[in-house]
């Protein structure tokens, strides 16, 4: 754990903030589907956060933050050249990347930062790459260029057709898998219940399906068993065997439970945190570069 700089920072919507934190190891090391746990201070509650993206040469790692509690928050309000206390990793089994054929690569809402490196991969192994890219409206779409680059094809979804074609995430993977004579491997990262019916869709058209799970992780070393998961009956803790588990065997009702356990405390850290800004008058979003 080292600590590490905010080399840049930039906004990609509204509370979603693309970060590169210099980190010249885990830049070197990195692999598709693996990722980090950031402290902001050293009291700071650890956060796990997919590496998006790396640049070797410069250095740096890229992490695409969506801002939706008191750390994350407290994240955007950093600055380009900040430190931040400790980053740990890269953690996580990578993705398994092989030619499977004909992929379709479906990343929902802040699900398509970690879906890029991914596609990318599967890209650089010679799949062909079909991607549904979707949001529940146009400003929350993320990283559609980056995704044109490496797919073959991007289908991009929003549930108010303010963008693209009208529908949600599951209406895309019928419509790419509709069109296909087959389909090989399908991959989805999102919120839970997005992967739970994604994975029911693959299911359903016999799609062989990866999924990458989001449970509340402490450690991320397979210590604390903060981040179990039922997986075919089995109890897998996704810190260390996943985050990456066959989608069609996840018991997603389990993961959803389980993730508003802390619900209440984390809505009382959230008042708390925005009351010391009130009184500071540092607003709660920050500033974004
Ligand atoms: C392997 C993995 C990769 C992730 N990658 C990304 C990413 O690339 N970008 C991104 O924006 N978010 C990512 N997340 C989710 C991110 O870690 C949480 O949004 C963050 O921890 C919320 O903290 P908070 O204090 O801001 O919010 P809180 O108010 O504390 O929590 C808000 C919600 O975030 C979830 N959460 C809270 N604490 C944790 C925790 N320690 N671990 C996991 N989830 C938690 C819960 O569902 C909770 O209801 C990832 C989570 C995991 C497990
Ligand atoms: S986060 Fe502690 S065992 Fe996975």
């Amino acid at each position: 754990m080292e600590p590490s700089r905010i080399v840049s920072k930039k906004s990609l919507g509204p509370d979603v903030t693309m970060y590169r934190i210099s980190a010249p190891d885990m830049a070197r090391q990195r692999k598709p589907g693996q990722f980090v746990i950031v402290r902001i201070s050293e009291q700071g509650e650890r956060v796990p956060l997919t590496i998006a993206d790396a640049d070797p040469a410069a250095g740096t790692v890229t992490l695409v933050v969506q801002a939706v509690g008191k750390s994350t928050r407290q994240m955007a309000m950093l600055e380009e050249g900040s430190i931040l206390h400790d980053i740990a990793g890269p953690l996580g089994t990578p993705t398994r990347i092989e030619r499977f054929g004909t992929v379709i690569c479906c990343g929902g809402g802040i699900g398509t930062a970690p879906m890029y490196p991914i596609a990318q991969a599967l890209h650089e192994a010679g799949n062909r790459v079909l991607s549904v890219v979707c949001a529940r409206t146009a400003g929350l779409l993320v990283m559609v260029e980056e995704m044109e680059k490496v797919s073959d094809e991007v289908l991009i979804m929003t549930d108010d057709g303010s963008r693209g074609t009208k529908g949600l995430a599951t209406d895309g993977i019928r419509m790419v898998a509709g069109r296909e004579p087959a389909v090989d491997h399908a991959f989805a990262i999102g919120p839970p219940v997005m992967m739970k019916f994604a994975s029911a869709v693959t299911m359903e058209l016999g799609i062989p399906t990866t999924v990458s799970l989001n449970p509340i992780m402490i450690d991320g070393t397979g210590m604390c068993g903060c981040c179990r998961v039922t997986v075919g009956g089995r109890t897998r803790f996704a810190c260390v065997d996943g985050p990456d588990f066959d989608g069609h065997q996840v018991d997603f009702d389990e993961l959803i439970k389980r993730l508003s356990t802390y619900r209440d405390q984390e809505h009382a850290a959230m008042e708390h945190f925005n009351g010391g800004c009130r009184l500071t008058g540092s607003g709660g979003h920050g500033s974004e570069g």
